[in-house]
């Protein structure tokens, strides 16, 4: 039987409930902790999870766990472990350390003694670990109240840099936060969808992918390719999970920037989803999904408009949200909304029905993803311009 693992998918914080319906849908039974997911696995839900979340930035397996207080009893102690079955000696290691509350203090050198180790373990020592190495086994040793927890982390790259957002545009948005956006919107893949503040292209991308059935890792290395927990028959039946459906997924993107709108093209192209993108050079007011009757039945706005810091200031802001919120009243209850916020109340003034579904950081800021229905808000709703959020 496949050896099982303590494992852990970190997140953005506030996106922990997203990435636990993810991997609920993988199979797993999550644990929502602060910062990421706890759950347990084999080598082959590594591997699956690596491929498909879409939430997620780094999974991490759990290699052992023990107390202790010395140096040479924590070489002694993790030399024992079988890091023949997870590692190769020709793989570059990248041992790191923290410690909090714990007699071994010093970092450098537990991540040393770790290393002594695993090169014991193996009978060789492995090439150290050079910035730029693509494949590189990077394994993490925490000491808290002298327990050492020692880890792998099956990454590498996090798994936001999915590998198509090669071009960028004014104020890009993480690929990990794009599909959060996309998923929290409520939108249901196969229906429309419009992004009409579309910058790189990312949520419209990251849309296409789940209508299509791609999995958000597929431009990337497999997961644990490199180490010899790797799998060649779990790797190809973790690519092969769900059916990629065909089905045209009536997506539009639209941007009044001519070079984002170039830089997001380019992107779907390397994604491979270009096709299922009607990219549009249009300022908001003249999007053709926003037209009295243009909009097909049913669908979701999904949107990161300028937050007022990165790309323009304050209350100069405040005529796009109003004409945001107009345009998008007029798709009716049957739409989706969902806008990324920085200013929270200057997204209320698009006079929407609309409820914080998570708030996390991007860039330095707080940010708040706040979904609801393309309907206006019923006049007594609208909250005084001075209330505080
Ligand atoms: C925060 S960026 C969007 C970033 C995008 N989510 C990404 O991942 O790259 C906001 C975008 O809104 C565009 N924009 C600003 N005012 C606009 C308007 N009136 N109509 C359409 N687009 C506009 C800007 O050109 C910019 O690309």
């Amino acid at each position: 039987m496949a050896a099982s693992f303590e494992l852990f998918a970190a997140c953005q914080p506030g996106l922990e409930f997203l990435l636990s319906r993810e991997l609920q849908a993988l199979g797993a039974e999550p644990r929502s902790l602060p910062g990421g997911v706890a759950f347990q696995g084999d080598a082959a839900l590594v591997m699956r999870a690596g491929l498909w979340l879409g939430t997620a930035s780094h999974v991490m397996l759990r290699l052992g766990q023990f107390p202790c207080r010395a140096l040479g009893e924590l070489q002694r102690k993790a030399a024992q472990l079988p890091w023949r079955t997870w590692l190769r000696g020709s793989v570059p290691l990248d041992v790191r350390a923290t410690t909090k509350a714990s007699r071994i203090y010093h970092t450098d050198a537990a991540a040393e003694r770790v290393g002594n180790a695993i090169a014991e373990a193996l009978g060789t020592v492995p090439p150290v670990a050079r910035p730029g190495d693509e494949q590189v086994a990077r394994v993490h040793v925490r000491f808290r109240d002298d327990v050492c927890t020692l880890s792998l982390d099956s990454t590498g790259t996090p798994l936001h840099r999915r590998g198509y957002r090669l071009e960028g545009a004014k104020a890009p948005l993480r690929e990990d936060l794009a599909h959060a956006l996309v998923l929290a919107s409520g939108w249901q893949p196969g229906t429309a969808l419009l992004d009409p503040f579309c910058g790189s292209g990312t949520i419209a991308i990251e849309a296409a992918g789940l209508a299509l059935g791609l999995a958000p890792g597929r431009l990337r290395p497999a997961p644990l390719q490199h180490l010899a927990l790797f799998d060649q028959t779990a790797w190809r039946a973790a690519q092969a999970l769900p059916a990629p459906t065909t089905a045209p997924a009536p997506i539009h993107a639209g941007d009044r920037d001519a070079g984002a709108i170039a830089a997001a093209r380019a992107n779907a192209e390397r994604a491979g989803v270009a096709d299922a993108i009607e990219f549009h050079e249009v300022a908001i007011a003249a999007q053709p999904w926003l037209q009295p009757g243009a909009a097909p039945e049913r669908g979701a706005l999904v949107t990161n408009p300028p937050f007022g810091l990165r790309v323009q200031k304050g209350d100069r802001l405040l005529p796009l949200y109003q004409t945001l919120g107009h345009r998008a009243a007029r798709l009716g209850a049957s739409w989706r909304v969902a806008i990324l916020a920085h200013d929270v109340r200057l997204a209320r003034r698009t006079g929407l029905m609309l409820q914080a579904a998570f708030t996390t950081r991007h860039g330095g800021l707080a940010v708040t993803a706040l979904c609801g229905t393309a309907e206006a808000r019923p006049a007594r709703q609208t909250p005084a311009p001075d209330a505080g959020e």
